[in-house]
């Protein structure tokens, strides 16, 4: 498919087959894989040219594709990055070997000594270990907002991260894992655009999509500047990779690909090959998967002995939540967690009982995952800022996957008769 058809194309039709064409592949239908670490040049002045035109975008060969070291880029990232981007509706993407080599690399690329970052909570372990633990060896501090539909709770914290240092970056992990918490991009966006006035630069607002994925959310229609998603989770979508991805403004993910030619992050050809070919399936795959969501939730719900269910599908009409989930998301995801009556010895009692779903971290794959929040996913994260992002020792993360519905409540049921 040529790049000029992009116009028009729904996302679910760029995500089968747009970034690579035949003509590039011998006519395969498929891309090769190109398995190889380095590049020929056919001359010494060529591979002069194509290293002038990568590192200061000059001479004949601007415009082209050339590669010179699978580091720097190699044809399946190319493929797989035309797919994102166009899937978001973003101008570039950048793709590294795991969400959280996207994560780091932002921050990297963006956060100086001094420099402040304000984010949400509850947010993903491995990120408030960058942003709080190791972040700040280098100088830098983090401020958190509660509720990020909250106009005073955002800018009261944007407040306190500002009095630290000037604001780089808001964070925003929506629905955030693992109560599927939201964060109002629009406010987001607005409050950038506000700081940097004040400030003199305005910080940039990067979205963590990884909950909803490309389908079900749309961030850069609502003017974010950065949107990272870990590709391990349902663009993959079978738990057998990962890789993780950034899309946005052609300048800022430019920064960043340069950057990942030094920190060495980027996705190797056959992951990239494995993401691009999941990515045909991830409308259709998420379709079903919520679905069985949907059932399962209720299920739960209903449920003596569960206490709380944080379903998208179960935003109460009329609260601040359910209007910017209303605006914001297309549909409410897989993603959510529950809550039992008591604490960490029911939640493993009940898991021990489990004869289907598996008991494992992460999400967005085919099968079944479920885990207790506050001792694996959330386990680094102190008690006092788990309770403050709502999880609780009876918190349970469940990624409903593709099996029957009937199947999923059925193990459900029986476990919980163990509780
Ligand atoms: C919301 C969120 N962001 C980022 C990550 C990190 O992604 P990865 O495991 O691909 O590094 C995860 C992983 O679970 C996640 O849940």
């Amino acid at each position: 498919m040529a790049k000029d058809n992009i116009k028009g194309l729904r996302p679910e039709t760029l995500a089968v087959a747009y970034g690579y064409d035949p003509e590039m592949g011998m006519g395969s239908v498929k891309p090769p894989i190109f398995m190889t670490s380095t590049f020929v040049y056919p001359t010494a002045q060529h591979a002069k040219n194509v290293h002038e035109a990568y590192f200061d975008g000059t001479g004949p060969l601007v415009g082209e594709t050339n590669h010179i070291y699978s580091r720097l880029g190699h044809p399946g990232l190319d493929f797989l990055e035309k797919r994102l981007a166009a899937i978001d509706g973003a101008e570039e993407a950048v793709a590294y070997s795991s969400g959280m080599a996207a994560h780091s690399s932002i921050a990297l690329a963006y956060v100086r000594p001094g420099d402040s970052i304000l984010h949400g909570r509850p947010i993903y372990g491995g990120v408030d270990m960058l942003y709080n633990g190791i972040m700040p060896q280098f100088g830098s501090h983090a401020a958190a907002y509660l509720d990020g539909t909250d106009e005073v709770d955002v800018r009261a914290a944007a407040q306190a991260a500002m009095a630290k240092g000037p604001l780089k970056l808001i964070i925003a992990e929506t629905p955030a894992n693992p109560t599927a918490a939201l964060v109002d991009l629009d406010l987001m966006v607005r409050i950038a655009d506000e700081i940097g006035e004040q400030q003199g630069h305005r910080p940039l607002v990067v979205v963590d999509n990884t909950l909803l994925g490309p389908f079900a959310q749309r961030p850069i229609a609502h003017g974010v500047d950065l949107c990272m998603t870990s590709l391990t989770k349902y663009c993959g979508g079978h738990s057998d990779l990962l890789a993780g991805g950034i899309t946005g403004r052609k300048e800022l993910v430019e920064h960043l690909r340069m950057q990942r030619t030094t920190w060495g992050n980027h996705l190797d050809p056959y992951t990239a090959w494995l993401v691009l070919r999941s990515l045909e399936s991830v409308a259709v795959r998420t379709e079903r998967a919520m679905e069985n969501a949907r059932g399962v939730a209720k299920f739960l719900r209903s449920h003596p002995k569960v206490a709380d269910v944080t379903y998208l599908g179960f935003l109460e009409e009329g609260s601040r939540a359910r209007a910017v989930y209303d605006r914001q998301c297309n549909a409410a995801g897989s993603t959510f967690s529950f809550h039992l009556h008591g604490g960490e010895a029911e939640a493993f009692r009940m898991l021990d009982q489990l004869k289907l779903m598996k008991l494992a971290v992460s999400l967005g794959g085919s099968e079944t995952l479920i885990c207790h929040s506050a001792s694996t996913t959330h386990y680094a994260v102190a008690q006092e800022k788990r309770l403050e992002g709502g999880i609780t020792d009876g918190t349970m993360r469940l990624s409903v996957g593709l099996e029957h519905v009937d199947d999923l409540i059925g193990d459900l049921k029986q476990a919980l008769e163990a509780v």
